[in-house]
Formats: structure tokens, sequence, C-alpha cells
């Protein structure tokens, strides 16, 4: 396809993109409109938890639109209601507030906070964060996060925000004061580059917040509903958190987020929050089609023995170049690259038809869909291991 053959201009320009269209996708694949097939790594980053147009979520959401779209969030609708009630018996919440985007999902949590402070905290405000953290593009969720890209952006930020450093539980003791009323973070740093808190330090940061009577919010957009194995990822620490943001793999696809807190911590007067498509029953038809698979036991174990495989497939890879270590849980996994050669590994796959990320110049993401198979695994590693050769050939060259 050329250029002149879409109107690419139509779009504000926000990030560099390849000139290609994408039209179909298929579990694991995607085709562009020239009919090139591409295998999908990236999945609209850990988003179609179970691959690209599953029939599930296109039955869930064909059978909703034609039954109800949406009555207005002012009043109660069936769909929302089952996949709240879904959610809180899935997990250690009361309550749910649904969104449409994480940022969405974490402002709520955010805002929740501030209103839990003003009542039970003397006004206090302040969230402690973490260096890296990476909370979403609205302003509040941009100044929560601890991205080095947003410091000078947009200024001046929300205030409130102070940012401890990950597994550093000393970092986070020196940050609380009587203003501090919560503490938020991402089970594993997706964007910084796939870094986990450990189990122990979540475990020693509930510990602390409940010491001190703060709230502890998980940011689980992108490890919950599923990636990691488990259905939410604070259930390998064993902890119950406060508050629980989730979204990419909710819905499966379409945007739909949510916030979801024990009942102390919901506590939301009228008028506090709200919003058009909060909890519209089309998107949450699609949630419920993603629990009802997801939550499956048989389900989880099977995403927690493909995340095992792709993981020793890596190791593997790595020995045989003699590159870094491999990170992460489930499918959300990184290889260190050793050297700033992401982009262009990113950009020599893509020609190939393979979809990878590099969220840092030297680290790839690995985040396909929870149903992938280990023969496409196998194929992404073939194509990789034939990219770091060249790649390798090319540096004793140069
Ligand atoms: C951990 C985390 N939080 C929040 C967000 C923001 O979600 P959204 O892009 O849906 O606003 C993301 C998106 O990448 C994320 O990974």
């Amino acid at each position: 396809m050329t250029m002149a053959m879409h109107p690419y201009n139509a779009l504000m320009d926000i990030t560099p993109r390849p000139y290609v269209v994408f039209d179909r996708g298929e579990g694991s694949w995607l085709w562009d409109d020239t009919g090139k097939r591409y295998l999908d790594f990236i999945q609209g980053w850990a988003v179609n938890c179970l691959g690209h147009a599953p029939a599930t979520v296109a039955d869930a959401l064909t059978a909703q639109a034609k039954r109800l779209l949406t009555p207005s969030p002012a009043y109660y609708n069936d769909t929302s209601l089952k996949l709240a009630k879904a959610l809180i018996t899935h997990s250690c919440f009361d309550q749910v507030f649904f969104t449409n985007s994480g940022a969405e999902a974490n402002e709520g949590a955010i805002k929740l906070a501030r209103k839990y402070g003003a009542l039970h905290r003397n006004g206090a405000y302040e969230i402690i964060t973490f260096e890296g953290g990476f909370h979403g593009r609205t302003l509040a969720t941009m100044s929560a996060s601890g991205k080095k890209a947003f410091e000078p952006l947009f200024e001046p930020k929300v205030p409130g925000f102070h940012k401890a450093l990950l597994n550093d539980l000393a970092s986070v003791s020196r940050l609380i004061s009587d203003k501090t009323v919560a503490v938020m973070l991402e089970p594993i740093q997706g964007e910084a580059g796939v870094w986990p808190a450990t189990d122990q330090f979540l475990q020693q940061l509930r510990e602390l917040t409940k010491a001190h009577g703060l709230l502890l919010i998980v940011d689980e957009i992108q490890t919950g509903i599923g990636r990691t194995g488990k259905l939410f990822h604070y259930e390998h620490a064993g902890i119950a958190p406060d508050i629980m943001t989730l979204g990419k793999g909710i819905g499966g696809g379409v945007p739909l987020a949510a916030v979801l807190a024990t009942s102390r911590a919901a506590c939301f007067e009228h008028g506090d929050q709200g919003g058009t498509f909060n909890g519209n029953p089309l998107m949450c038809a699609a949630g419920l089609a993603v629990l009802d698979h997801v939550a499956a036991p048989e389900f989880l174990k099977s995403t927690a023995e493909t995340g095992r495989f792709l993981e020793s497939e890596l190791q593997r890879l790595s020995t045989r170049h003699g590159l870094g270590e491999v990170r992460g849980r489930g499918l959300l996994l990184a290889l260190d690259l050793k050297l700033p050669v992401g982009a262009a590994i990113v950009a020599q796959a893509f020609e190939q038809g393979l979809l990878l990320n590099s969220p840092q110049p030297d680290t790839l993401r690995f985040m396909p869909a929870l149903n992938v198979t280990r023969e496409e695994i196998g194929q992404m590693i073939e194509a990789l291991d034939a990219i770091l050769i060249k790649a390798g050939a090319a540096r004793l060259v140069a």
C-alpha cells in the first residue's frame, strides 16, 4: 500500500507508526491490507488476552448490541451488575466502578484515595508511587507515573505524588508523613521494562501500609486478568490490597477498565464520580465473556504453563546469543538484550511479519495472547533467533 492510498494525515501524529494498515486478526495473527500476515506478540499491549477477534467476545458483543446498548449510567443495567458481581466473587474486593480506560481507572483510584483521606485521615492526600512506574496519560496519572520522559511535559504536574524505589521498603517508609493516604504500584512495572516487585516486597508493603493506616493500591491494568498465570497478580504474594485497577485484558480488545475496592475504601459519595459510558452494557458484555473464559482454573493453569515454556525458550535464546536475563511472570516477560538494539530488532521483526515490543532500548517485552500455542512460540523464537544471528554477524563485521 502506498502512503497516498490511506489518509494517514487525518489522524494526529502522536507516535511514529509504520505505514501499514491492519484490517483483520485471528488468534495470534494479524493481516495488513496487502494480505501480509504478522505473528503478534504485542496483542494491543497485553490487551487481547484471548487473541484477535475471539468468537466468545464477538458473540457476546453481538448479542448485547441487539438487546441493549446503554440505558444511561443513571440507571442499573443487568450486564454491568453481573460483571461487577463476578469480579468481586473472584477477588478480595467488595465493589466495582467501571471505566473506559486504564488511566481513567487509575484517576478513579486516586480520587478514591483522596476521598478516603478527607474522610478518615484529616485531609491527607499524598500518594507514594514508584520511580519507573506507569499509570496512564491523564494529567494526574502522568504525575503519578515515575517515567522520566513525562517529567518535562504538561507542567505544572498534579501535586501529591512522591516517588519511592521499587523493592526498597526503606525508601517508602521515608516518604510517609501525616499527609500520606496511600501507596500505589504496578506489581510488575511494564513500561519500565518488566521489572517485578518481589512477593516479599508486596507483603512488606501490605504490612507497612496497614501499620500506618494507609491504602494499598495495585495497578493491575497490565498484570490482571490472567496475564501472570493467576487471575490477579496480588494472589502470588498472598496479600489483600484495598484498591485494584484493571484495564487492558478485561475487555479482551474493547475499551473497558475498572476500579475495585474493599467496602471500607469504596467511599465515594453521590456526585464524586461518574461518566457517560461507565459500565455501559456493551463493553461489560465483552468483560463477562472474557472473565468466564480466563477465570476457569484450567485456563489459568495452562497460561502459567505456557508462560514457563516461553520463559525457558527465551532463556535458551539468551544463552545461545550471550544476552542477559529473562524477567517477568506468566505471559508478561522481558529479555535483556544487554545493548540498545531493541528498536532495530523490532523493526527487522516487523519486516519479517513478527510484532515485538521494546519498552526500553535494551529490552524486548513479550505479551502474547494468553492462549498462544507452543507452536506459535516456537515460530516467534525461530524468527527472533534468525534476527539475532544476523545482528551478531553485523556486530562482528562492524
Ligand atoms: C500499568 C498500567 N497502568 C495504566 C495504563 C493506562 O491504561 P490506558 O492506556 O488504558 O489508559 C497502562 C497502559 O499501558 C498500564 O500498563
